[in-house]
């Protein structure tokens, strides 16, 4: 007996080996160190491993582990028949080829998916494969049911669908030859406070309200008509409808699209078509819980509960159904939902279409007009897309897929291909692990179905988990002392019993047998971590996990970490190293391998602007962001890629526009001027010339928010541009213009510099001649003299002189 003083104290060691068995382990050879007893637990360690069951094997051995890799086995002298190795492996039991068209000759025989029946047989870690093939059939039978709030809002919708039926038969014979319609409606529970409920409204829940003073009591759903081809009954019975009126703003809507689902014989939907439910609304929906306001805590139980009038018999006494109830049922009657609601909701029902798989949301004008096209949009976009679901899918087995979509690149990680034309191929490798072994007997299967498809493949599982000498076990057989029984060349000795044959009794530690329990001389006896008895080491409990290997050296505690969950919870821990589940990679495996969260909405990995890490964008193409970085207003093609968004949304043209790829591509909020302003900060201002000459301008702005805003002129700037003949003139009446500009400058200049001399010259020449008058030497030429005279002439006297 230990004392718990000893125990806590090997339990401190053990962690501060912990970091030294994490680097022994890397070097060991898995299948050895892992100690199994057994060949089961063989198998269950690794793939990889086999186990003998030969008896005399081992002998002159330092090495007597049975469990190894199957050709060490055979070198150490293991005859081939008494290894036990089973591998994956996979058969196709059904393989019927893809239909290529489905109204065709062979009606009501089409196959999508090949191939429709697979056995798996799954040895735990090991991996197979199996590849499978859908395809789009074209001209595939159609089923439309078009279902209508008909609260009093609604009024002016159900004027314009009046017609609805014709329109909508001649646009979707385009597409298919075989098409069915149907039309049920719905309003809300009558009673309150989601109806009115006074008397003087049973009859007439509009009376006293003077804009509309007539229409029908509330109800909760109504089936119209069953899917039929003859579209002028849809016609006639739209035009019979008039409408109701409830109380609060939310309406019954989920209420109505279920028991559209579920009902399948009522409303009339064939197995061999899409099947796609319109749901018109101007309002919020009922929830789950709502009806606790009207006092109903019955949740809803999935079922069908039309009454002979085909009304919905259950309204008042189930609450609304959940959103997983719906997704649920939608999935399982192969239906494509289609919310057509008003602007104001989008973003509501978006959210939803996240929750419930195989819905989409259109935005629907206040008065239905434009409801044949969004139909047919949605009818393009369900049919452009092939997306895989797994259904009860198993919790041991995992499984990565691989599409390869119409341009024939491997996509790893991803369930779905989009942008596919009808007939396209589209194929997927799926390949499968399973992590454990199940109870025995249980036998496991699931189905993978495209989204929306009656196509299914199912895929049935056996498990190698059990090895073939395990049939021929001998109970106290005589190899093992007769108190043990022999299985696959060991011995399982009764309690108390130890040894290779059973030759030991517990307790009896002796001292000649330690050496067998040191993994190397000089190394602690079984690792430090547990007891030598009868040259085997019997390993220590730990709080941590299991301790295991013939020296203790192996646990499943001590591997990498991240967050704290040991190998992130994504592997399982062996002998310190991680093996991760199929799917992540990584010392701790905290990388995922899916790929699909990188995909771009064109389709791009990361919008060819960086790389999938793990399951996240990492942009490199500088300024680019976004999580897939398909954000970047400063990307040289940043321009390219709007122009054509501009194109297709403003002017219908581009090659966008000709295919559905516009709606999914270009969802940036586009607005229309009349002048551009270019200088707000942080737009980027693109432009380009159209067919016809013109410049189109517009400028490209990300919001923090995440919102992108394509501001754009309403029209291209066409203003006459300038032709060659002016545009040569003009260079040409530049060129000289120049050169006149020149010469008038060089003359100039010269003017200029020429005033200058002379003026200096002038300015000398002054000087010089002051200068001169002011020469001392300087004699006057000419003299003066002045003579005395005193002539009387006439009596008078002169005074004269000369000069
Ligand atoms: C829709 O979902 C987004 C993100 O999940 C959230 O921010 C937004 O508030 C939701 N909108 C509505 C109307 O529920
Ligand atoms: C399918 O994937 C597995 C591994 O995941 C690979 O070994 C196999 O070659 C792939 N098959 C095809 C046809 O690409
Ligand atoms: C549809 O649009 C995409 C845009 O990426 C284009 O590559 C493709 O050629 C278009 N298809 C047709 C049929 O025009």
């Amino acid at each position: 007996m230990r004392s718990p003083g000893t125990r806590m104290w090997r339990v401190a060691l053990c962690c501060v080996l912990m970091e030294t068995f994490v680097h022994i382990a890397r070097g060991l050879n898995i299948c050895t160190s892992g100690s199994a007893t057994s060949c089961e637990e063989c198998l269950l360690i690794h793939p990889s491993c086999a186990w003998c069951a030969q008896e005399d094997f081992g002998k002159g051995w330092t090495v007597t582990s049975r469990c190894d890799f199957s050709q060490n086995l055979q070198k150490r002298g293991c005859e081939a028949r008494f290894i036990e190795y089973p591998t994956s492996s996979m058969s196709i039991l059904q393989n019927t080829p893809l239909s290529s068209k489905g109204s065709g000759s062979a009606q009501y025989d089409v196959t999508q998916i090949m191939p429709q029946r697979v056995s798996l047989s799954l040895r735990p870690g090991g991996q197979t494969w199996f590849g499978l093939q859908v395809r789009q059939v074209e001209d595939y039978p159609v089923d439309i049911y078009y279902l209508m709030d008909l609260s009093l809002s609604m009024k002016d919708d159900l004027d314009t669908i009046r017609n609805l039926g014709t329109k909508l038969a001649y646009e979707m014979g385009k597409l298919t030859s075989n098409f069915r319609l149907g039309f049920g409606s719905f309003v809300d529970k009558n009673m309150s406070p989601f109806s009115y409920t006074a008397p003087k409204y049973q009859e007439n829940p509009c009376s006293g309200y003077k804009l509309f003073p007539n229409c029908v009591p509330t109800f909760g759903f109504r089936h119209i008509l069953s899917l039929t081809d003859k579209v002028d009954r849809f016609n006639e019975e739209v035009q019979k409808q008039m409408v109701s009126r409830n109380r609060d703003a939310p309406e019954g809507g989920f209420d109505a699209i279920l028991q559209a689902a579920v009902c399948k014989e009522e409303i009339g939907w064939r197995k061999e078509a899409y099947h796609l439910l319109v749901f018109a609304t101007d309002d919020v929906p009922h929830l789950a819980l709502d009806g606790r306001l009207g006092g109903l805590v019955q949740p809803h139980d999935g079922q069908c509960h039309l009454n002979d009038k085909n009304e919905y018999s259950a309204s008042t006494t189930m609450d609304y159904p959940s959103l997983a109830l719906l997704g649920e049922k939608l999935a399982e009657n192969n239906i494509f939902l289609i919310f057509a609601v008003t602007k104001r909701l989008y973003v509501i029902y978006k959210n939803f279409t996240a929750l419930i798989p195989g819905t989409t949301v259109e935005i629907l004008d206040q008065d239905s007009k434009n409801v044949i096209q969004l139909i047919i949009a949605a009818y393009n976009n369900i049919r452009s897309k092939v997306e895989l679901t797994v259904w009860d899918h198993p919790e041991d087995i995992s499984l990565s897929f691989t599409a390869t979509c119409q341009d024939g690149k491997p996509l790893p990680g991803l369930m779905k291909c989009a942008d596919l034309k009808i007939g396209d191929t589209v194929s997927f490798n799926v390949s499968v692990e399973a992590r454990s072994c199940p109870p025995r007997g249980t036998d496991q299967s699931f189905t993978i179905k495209p989204v929306g498809f009656k196509d299914r493949l199912e895929v049935t599982v056996d498990y190698q988990c059990d090895c073939g000498c395990s049939r021929k076990a001998q109970l106290n057989s005589r190899i093992c002392s007769s108190i043990g029984t022999y299985n696959c060349g060991t011995c399982l000795c009764e309690p108390g019993y130890l040894g290779a044959h059973c030759e030991c009794q517990e307790g009896e530690v002796s001292s000649m047998y330690l050496s067998a329990c040191r993994e190397a001389e000089g190394k602690q006896v079984c690792s430090g971590r547990g007891e030598c008895s009868c040259n085997q080491c019997l390993c220590y409990e730990s709080e941590f996990g299991k301790i295991y290997g013939s020296f203790c050296e192996c646990d499943d505690f001590s591997c990498p970490r991240h967050k704290g969950i040991l190998c992130s919870g994504h592997g399982e821990c062996h002998c310190g190293e991680c093996k991760c589940h199929a799917g992540y990679i990584g010392d701790n495996c905290d990388c995922s391998t899916e790929t699909s969260s990188c995909i771009s909405d064109d389709g791009q990995m990361c919008s060819g602007r960086g790389s999938c890490v793990c399951g996240r964008c990492q942009c490199i193409e500088p300024g680019a962001f976004g999580d897939t970085c398909e954000k970047c207003p400063t990307c040289p093609d940043a321009c390219g890629t709007k122009r054509d968004c501009i194109e297709c949304r403003l002017f219908k043209s581009g090659h966008l526009a000709d295919n559905q790829t516009c709606q999914r591509l270009c969802k940036d909020e586009i607005i229309t001027v009349e002048t551009l302003k270019t200088d707000e900060p942080g737009a980027v201002l693109c432009l380009y010339k159209t067919d016809d000459d013109c410049v189109m301008k517009f400028t490209y702005l990300e919001h923090a928010s995440g919102q992108s805003v394509l501001t754009a002129l309403k029209e291209p700037e066409c203003g006459g541009g300038p032709d060659a003949m002016m545009v040569l003139l003009a260079v040409v009446g530049s060129i000289l213009l120049v050169g006149v500009a020149l010469l008038a400058a060089w003359k100039l200049v010269i003017t200029v510099h020429d005033r200058r001399e002379f003026a200096r010259f002038q300015s000398a020449r002054s000087r010089a001649r002051y200068e001169m008058a002011s020469n001392p030497l300087y004699k006057q030429p000419v003299s003066t003299h002045f003579v005395e005279t005193d002539f009387n002439m006439y009596g008078r006297s002169y005074n004269g002189g000369v000069h």
